[in-house]
């Protein structure tokens, strides 16, 4: 019998006030690029650094309210959900966000509990 450990890995993106408020930075994972995104109230969100439309650096998109829009045509992604706006279509992976001691952790999950969910997680439902 396999087990699969599904223990969560927080990875340090960098202290908090190293991102623009609002404002977003790339960070290199296992996972590929992750586009950490802090928002003008302050919110950190974490997602796929891939626009689902042509792979466009969402790391480098305009942010505004709970949003960042992608820089090469436009596609705009709900950061909360991961999900494009309509009328566009697509999603990107979401990855949960913690601050501590003004330092911000993604959480990862191990890729071979990624690969093993067979889909019917949240994982696969945004991908
Ligand atoms: S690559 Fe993002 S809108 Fe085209």
């Amino acid at each position: 019998m396999t087990t699969i450990r599904n223990e969560m890995q927080w990875i340090d993106a960098g202290p908090l006030e190293a991102i623009p408020s609002p404002g977003a930075r790339r960070l290199p994972s296992a996972h590929g690029d992750i586009a950490v995104v802090r928002t003008g109230s302050g919110a950190v969100y974490a997602i796929d650094d891939r626009c689902p439309h042509k792979g466009g650096p969402l790391s480098q998109g305009m942010v505004f309210g709970e949003r960042v829009q992608c820089p090469l045509h436009g596609l705009v992604i709900d950061l909360p959900t991961g999900f494009a706006v309509g009328p566009d279509t697509g999603a990107v992976s979401t990855y949960p966000v913690r601050v501590a001691d003004g330092r911000i952790l993604v959480g990862l999950l191990p890729q071979t509990a990624s690969a093993a969910c067979g889909g019917g997680c949240a994982c696969a439902q945004a991908a």
